[in-house]
């Protein structure tokens, strides 16, 4: 029977072994969420790039340019990571370069594995359901903030293991914790990550509507995944 490992944090990530693993990246706050949001509005591809003048240089060849550094959109550039940037905007057909502080690295930081994933609140079951088919190990990565451990992240690992508890086996203790801890703030998500450390940084920048949204549980049903270079659906 497959497995079930969650990495708490990239600093943690020398400890475990992605060949043959099914990776999912999580990055709620807002990567993840946000990157599912733009491909429900239409974003054909994104391209996660490390840094932002990469992004600049894809601009002239007609992508959108994302980049976000400490929660904050960079200047110059069209958007930044706020899932509004990506809600209600006509995007059809479009390809975003993105960087973000923490979530574009993990992608790269998971080069190894058999396959990558974007895992978000609000493509849970969608994930959990694919991983459910494909019978290989998963290992859920939480981005975290800067190798710092983070609520939200691992909130989502302890998440998708309830969702998955009966089709892989759980021996990891960084999953189990991760389970009870999403027990005990499943109730009210949005009310328990309010006292999360990123959390605040947003009620200091006044995005703090960004954390209700990337809460929402399961309202798309889509599985981005890395193809290459890029992600796509
Ligand atoms: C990220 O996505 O890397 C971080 O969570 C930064 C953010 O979007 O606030």
């Amino acid at each position: 029977m497959a497995n079930f490992e969650t990495i708490l944090t990239p600093a943690l990530l020398p400890q475990y072994d992605l060949k043959g693993k099914t990776v999912v990246v999580i990055d709620i706050l807002r990567a993840t969420s946000s990157i599912c949001v733009g491909f429900n509005s239409g974003v054909t591809l994104f391209r996660p790039v490390a840094h932002p003048e990469q992004a600049l240089v894809l601009e002239e060849d007609g992508f959108i340019a994302a980049a976000e550094r400490n929660g904050q959109k960079l200047e110059g550039f069209s958007m930044g990571n706020s899932p509004f940037d990506y809600l209600n905007t006509d995007l059809n057909g479009k390809q975003v370069a993105i960087t973000t502080t923490n979530g574009t690295r993990c992608l790269h930081l998971s080069y190894e594995a058999a396959e990558i994933l974007i895992g978000s609140f609000l493509n849970l079951q969608a994930v959990a359901d694919y991983c459910k088919k494909q019978n290989r190990d998963v290992i859920a990565f939480c981005a975290g903030w800067k190798d710092k451990f983070n609520l939200e992240d691992t909130l989502f690992a302890g998440a998708l293991a309830q969702l998955l508890q009966n089709d892989l086996v759980i021996e990891c203790d960084s999953t189990l914790a991760a389970m009870d801890l999403f027990d005990k703030a499943k109730t009210d998500l949005s009310g328990y990550i309010k006292k999360a450390s990123h959390a605040q940084r947003f009620e200091r920048l006044g995005i703090e509507k960004d954390i209700d949204f990337c809460m929402q549980q399961s309202i798309y049903n889509i599985v981005p995944r890395i193809v290459g270079e890029d992600l796509k659906l």
